[in-house]
């Protein structure tokens, strides 16, 4: 089992098999509410008992899928329930699933009773490896993740065992993000990529991708300079992602397919072919569908990335060196053009 400590108060366990969410026994504990999402019911239930076997009594509750539960009537319904339940200052909040039931877990936590704990059981590879880190939680209102504040969980358990079993959409959104962790943190990441031969070795992709996100996160709790080189490939991914309606993780590699071409032009980026090919092999896109330019152009302008001085972007100076780049509207254009949008 691998450790990682992101402090005194937070760490990420990842093993095989599920480890008992509440190892050691905090004593004053005197129960546990447990938050699922459908699609993780089996791991939830499993969950649930080892926290009884443990002497703690807890109660499931099935949340609704997706980011239907981000929404402020789930989290209204969901603060009834805990008072229903008796939740009190030393009981812990526990959400099992992907990125949206620990965004919202961590969430309802943090405002209940002014905050009690929360552990995280990410049975996703996007959650695993991008949601459950980095002290982020949100509930959705008109836009994304609108409502938040920030706080880590004590404590995020990621059983490799049942990542490896995902459906293969799912798996792709998350190496999506695990390979961006790679190009701009981790070039041994980016190798373990090229080397596999079908399916990577989770174990290793997990561990290394969560600790660049941690080390990026850990130097930059609350986003201002360098959590921004997490942002590669969103930039004009996301524009795609509204513009075309699909997943964040197809567009967060078009992104960083555009992002890639950028990143030639104003950083000498030599690894664009390279970048490409590998998104290829996992099953990911690196074209554009077919979108209106100028709305993916007017919602990359509106990007929250966009600050006073112009656009800033996350570019590669190599696989493993990120930095943060003002650029133009005509560096836009090259990356808008690398992916098929002119
Ligand atoms: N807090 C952050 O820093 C951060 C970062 C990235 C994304 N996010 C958030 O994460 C969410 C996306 O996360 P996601 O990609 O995990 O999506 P998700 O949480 O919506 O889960 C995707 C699907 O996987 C299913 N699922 C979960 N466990 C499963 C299992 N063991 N087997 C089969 N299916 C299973 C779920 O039921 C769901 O249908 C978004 O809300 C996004 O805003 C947050
Ligand atoms: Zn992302």
């Amino acid at each position: 089992m691998e450790q990682i400590l992101i402090n005194e108060t937070s760490e990420i366990l990842i093993g095989r098999g599920t480890p008992d969410p509440f190892l050691p026994p905090r004593a004053s504990r005197t129960q546990a509410a447990v938050l699922a999402q459908p699609g993780a019911g089996d791991v939830a239930k499993r969950t649930v008992r080892a926290i009884r076997s443990g002497g703690t009594h807890a109660t499931l509750k099935v949340m609704p899928d997706g980011d239907a539960v981000k929404a402020m009537q789930v989290a209204a319904s969901t603060y009834e329930w805990l008072a229903d339940l008796n939740v009190g200052r030393h009981d812990t909040i526990v959400g099992v699933g992907g990125g949206a039931i620990t965004d919202f877990a961590g969430f309802i936590a943090g405002t209940w009773l002014r905050g009690v704990e929360v552990v995280y059981q990410s049975t996703t590879l996007l959650g695993a490896v991008d949601a459950s880190v980095g002290g982020k939680t949100g509930l959705n209102l008109r836009g994304k993740n609108l409502i938040g504040l920030f706080r880590h969980p004590s404590r995020v358990v990621i059983d490799i065992n049942g990542i490896e079993q995902l459906p293969e959409h799912l798996l792709r959104e998350g190496f999506a993000e695990a390979i961006k962790a790679g190009f701009i943190a981790d070039p041994d990441l980016v190798d373990l990529f090229d080397r596999a031969d079908g399916q990577p070795d989770f174990a290793q992709v997990i561990t290394r991708a969560v600790r660049v996100k941690v080390d990026v996160v850990s130097a930059d709790f609350r986003e201002s300079g360098r959590r921004g080189i997490l942002n590669y490939g969103h930039t004009i991914g996301h524009g795609i992602e509204v513009a075309a309606g699909i997943s964040h993780g197809e567009a967060v590699a078009i992104g960083m397919v555009a992002a890639g071409a950028v990143s030639e032009i104003r950083c000498g980026f030599r690894g664009a072919a390279r970048q490409r090919a590998l998104l290829e092999r996992l099953g990911l896109p690196v074209v554009s569908p077919v979108v209106d330019l100028e709305v993916v152009r007017r919602l990359i302008g509106l990007d929250k990335k966009r600050d006073a001085e112009g656009l800033r972007m996350a570019l590669l100076e190599d696989f493993g060196r990120a930095k943060l780049e003002y650029v133009t509207d005509d560096d836009v254009s090259v990356g808008l053009a690398a992916i098929g949008l002119v």
